[in-house]
């Protein structure tokens, strides 16, 4: 039977890229976002993927869109928690707001997706989990205490998540995607840009599609034994 994989923020940049290799390896995908309803109309035209609206920083919200996921798709075996904000600035600019929208969306939103979805996988004794970190979250970035913080605790929930859910058949890994010709790099300015640019080997942004790929294998029943680990996806900007 088709896997029912759940996608967040997964109906534009590197998130729609990761809906779609899912459901060319023959999963039932449904697409989380939270407020473009123009971008997720026109996604589900091109792809047949359906998308639901909720805000990842809700847990009631996260529950409510979950619970409907599953009455109309069925129990969720893959959960990719894509879904991420910026809002950059130098630390002595940075205001609690920016710092909170981020740890909302990037932290407590992983929290949200996963732990509904937790015990369900427990019983049927599988799933796949994989969260999309970012090389920020291992190096830090100027004018990103708030992502690269929250980046960073993706990993450790990773980390803890590999082990408790290891004697239930499920997995969970994170890849650290450098810089990928999204909407979201894209917003950085151009001579900043061009900088980063510079500091990456491969001499070139990466594609969604090349973290998609990864996001493919990690889901795959084939992966049963890689737990817990981080695959970074930079070219080769940075090493750890
Ligand atoms: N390293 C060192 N210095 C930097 C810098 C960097 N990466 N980026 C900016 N600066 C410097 C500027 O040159 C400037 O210095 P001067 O004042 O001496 O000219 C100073 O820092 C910026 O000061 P401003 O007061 O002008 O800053 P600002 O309030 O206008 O903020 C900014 C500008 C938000 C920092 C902007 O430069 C920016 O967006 N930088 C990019 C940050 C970045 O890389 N974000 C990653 C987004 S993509 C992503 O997050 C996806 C992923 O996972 C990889």
């Amino acid at each position: 039977m088709a896997r029912v994989a759940l996608v967040t923020g997964g109906s534009r940049g590197i998130g729609a890229a990761i809906s779609k290799a899912l459901q060319a390896d023959g999963c039932t995908v449904a697409a989380t976002y939270a407020g473009n309803d123009e971008a997720a109309a026109k996604f589900t035209e091109e792809t047949g993927i359906k998308t639901y609206k909720w805000n990842v920083g809700d847990y009631e919200s996260s529950a409510a869109g979950i619970a409907k996921v599953e009455e109309e798709l069925g129990p969720i075996d893959i959960v990719v928690a894509n879904a991420g904000i910026t809002r950059d600035a130098p630390f002595h600019k940075m205001t609690p707001q920016q710092w909170q929208e981020v740890i909302d969306t990037n932290l407590t939103g992983v929290f949200n997706t996963i732990h509904p979805i937790w015990p369900g996988m427990r019983e049927r004794k599988f799933g796949r989990i994989v969260v999309i970190s970012s090389i920020n979250g291992q190096k830090g970035q100027f004018a990103q205490v708030n992502y690269a913080a929250t980046k960073a605790g993706d990993l450790g929930i990773v980390k803890s998540l590999a082990q408790e859910g290891a004697r239930a058949g499920i997995t969970a890994n994170a890849i650290c995607p450098g810089y990928i010709a999204t909407e979201m790099v894209m917003a950085v300015p151009e001579k900043v840009r061009e900088s980063i640019i510079g500091q990456i080997p491969t001499g070139r942004l990466g594609e969604p599609e090349e973290i998609a790929r990864c996001v493919s294998f990690l889901a795959s029943d084939d992966a049963g034994f890689i737990n817990g680990s981080t695959i970074s996806a930079n070219g080769g900007q940075f090493f750890v």
